[in-house]
């Protein structure tokens, strides 16, 4: 067997994102050893990507909200697929989260009179996002590494992991290699959270960087672990289209929050056109009420544009495809126009969208202070992902916990802006507890399966024997991506996706046969290699599940099932590993049935 380094922890959090800081801090804390590996430089997360805010029902601009608001926000937003525990934990102690996050040194933008200010999200009744401009996921990742290395907590940058290992059932340690220097690591541990994020480099556009392959999720599944609600991907209506090298990138839905509106060529603001049912009343239905809504009138009803992210990525898609486009394949969006409206716009503009602001300036040469931006949908977020306990974000495997977007349930069928860093939070915290729990109560540490070891290393290393003459890794990557977006993205159709199960297939027959040249410090094409396993494993899944949701709800839109089936909206779809080489068991699991105060709550605010 290869030169292995070995490590041996109480808990092993995967994953260095909000959810993996928070979690390792917590379980620091209650004193478990902690390892951390990320896959990347310890700081680069998606996490980063959460640019308006942070949700809590903290009250501070507008005080009508309260948890069971955001509770009920979060529901609907999902179409009642959610967890409903995790939708109630995270409501109620969201606000709680913030306030930690303060004390260990956040800054936020503040109210006149000293408070965390909030502002207005898609989806949310009340202005709900406390922010620190548009960098609020970077805010909070300098807190929690700042805080995370006091708490003691051991570090393993640039490392990707390749598999769990187990012992009786149980999770007894992780099997990696160091992208740098190219040696395998074993990292021995009680109790592991995985929380490395979402997948989206399994399309082609996206706001995802290069290491959101949906690792996590592999790891998981081939542990034995259950998969839930892959189906839903979310692609987020705005990112940067034009250049073509910087497509996908995220443009915050705080320029929408901050009064920003979308036209379509013909100068339009098309979200009028299209507002659902169940959001009509809330909504405004002449352009001057939105535009006093963004500006905190209590009185107001939210601009179109403001609508759940699901919906005006649609209709955005609509608008292109009809041929009312910008000219490379986006729509407008125009926050310049509140000049209009404002004295000092310019400066208002720069000071609540920084980032927004010099984004465009050096990646577009625009100023989004005099011209619109061109905007389309790019893939964004996982609302599936690993099956866990709401209370302790266990998964179905013992001792193997997940937090942050590689869980599933909190966000159902559509996540609301913002609540992917108060999920972060709650429930990095949350498993880092229970984690630590698990690893207190279940005595001496598992033991380490060698021939299970060496069989990773083994296979890891087999694409340098194959050399240059096997498939390039590359080439599969790229030719999945172009699967997943063309057939697998926004609007889906049965006979696509069954046309892309067969390209999956063909692409895991081609992956079988991957080889590099080259040695092992620093080979990109070796990690390509290895992202492959969990890139196609997921993509199956969302597939898989994809097909089997004969309706449209929440991100997931079937045209050739274009209505809501409320016979559907009693199920998660889940999806498990079966006993035969490459089974993947795909499963209606009806959802618990909520409980009557809660269903009281729902009922009330709607
Ligand atoms: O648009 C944004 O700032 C993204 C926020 C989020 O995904 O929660």
């Amino acid at each position: 067997m290869p030169e292995l380094q070995r490590f041996s922890y109480d808990v092993l959090v995967i994953g260095a994102g909000g959810a993996g800081l928070r979690a390792a801090i917590e379980a620091a804390a209650d004193g478990a050893k902690v390892g951390v590996v990320c896959k990347s430089l310890l700081g680069k997360a998606h996490t980063v990507m959460a640019e308006g805010g942070i949700a809590a029902a903290l009250a501070n601009v507008d005080d009508r909200d309260n948890w069971r608001v955001h509770f009920a926000d979060t529901m609907r937003g999902g179409q009642y697929l959610n967890n409903w525990r995790m939708a109630e934990l995270h409501a109620k102690e969201a606000p709680e989260c913030v306030r930690e996050l303060e004390a260990w040194g956040a800054l936020f933008d503040r109210t006149k009179d000293g408070r965390i200010l909030q502002r207005n999200f898609g989806g949310h009744k009340y202005p709900r996002l406390a922010h620190v401009g548009d960098r609020t996921g970077l805010e909070m990742i300098r807190t929690l590494q700042d805080h995370g290395i006091h708490c003691g907590m051991e570090v393993h940058m640039e490392c990707t992991v390749l598999d769990l290992l187990m012992d009786s059932g149980r999770v007894a340690g992780a099997v990696g290699y160091d992208r740098e220097k190219g040696h395998f690591l074993l990292w021995q541990a009680k109790a592991i959270v995985i929380a490395t994020g979402g997948i989206g480099r399994a399309f082609k556009v996206t706001s995802n960087s290069w290491e959101y392959t949906g690792d996590g999720l592999a790891l998981a599944y081939r542990a034995g672990a259950e998969l839930q609600d892959m189906e839903f991907v979310q692609f987020h209506p705005t990112g940067m289209v034009w250049p073509i090298s910087v497509r996908g990138i995220l443009v915050t839905e705080g320029v929408r929050g901050e009064g920003g509106v979308l036209r379509n060529s013909e100068g339009r603001r098309f979200m009028f056109d299209d507002i659902p049912d169940n959001y009509k009343s809330q909504t405004a239905d002449n352009e001057d009420e939105g535009w006093h809504y963004t500006q905190g009138d209590k009185n107001a009803r939210r601009p179109p544009e403001l609508l759940t992210r699901d919906h005006v990525a649609r209709c955005i898609n609509r608008e292109v495809k009809a041929g009312r486009g910008s000219p490379h394949g986006g729509v407008y969006l125009d926050i310049a126009w509140i000049k209009e409206r404002l004295p000092k716009a310019e400066e208002h503009i720069k000071r609540k969208l920084p980032s927004m602001y010099h984004q465009f300036m050096q990646l577009a040469d625009l100023d989004i202070t005099k011209e619109p931006m061109e905007v389309g949908p790019t893939t964004h977020y996982m609302m599936g992902g690993i099956r866990v306990d709401g209370d302790s974000q266990m998964s179905t495997v013992p001792g193997l916990f997940a937090a942050g977007e590689a869980a599933a349930g909190l966000h159902g069928a559509n996540r609301l802006g913002g609540n992917s860093l108060s999920d972060l939070v709650v429930f990095g915290r949350r498993a880092g507890r229970y984690a630590a729990e698990f690893a207190r109560n279940n005595g001496s540490a598992p033991s380490i399966d060698e021939e299970q070891l060496e069989s990773v290393t083994k296979a890891a290393l087999a694409p340098f024997d194959r050399g240059i003459s096997g498939e390039n890794p590359y080439q599969i990557q790229y030719d999945l991506q172009d699967t997943m977006q063309g057939l697998v993205g926004i609007v889906r159709t049965e006979s696509e996706m069954e046309d892309a199960l067969d390209k999956i297939t063909q692409l895991e027959a081609r992956a079988g046969n991957v080889g590099i040249g080259g040695n092992r410090q620093y080979n990109n094409g070796w990690h390509t290699a290895m992202d492959l396993n969990s890139m196609l494993i997921v993509s199956e899944a969302i597939t898989h599940s994809a097909i089997i949701r004969k309706e449209s709800r929440g991100a997931q839109f079937r045209e050739d099932f274009p209505n809501k089936d409320p016979e559907w909206g009693k199920y998660n779809i889940v999806v498990k590993r079966g006993e035969f080489e490459g089974e993947m068991l795909i499963e209606k699991r009806a959802i618990p049935s909520i409980p009557e105060e809660l269903k009281a709550v729902i009922e009330e605010m709607k």
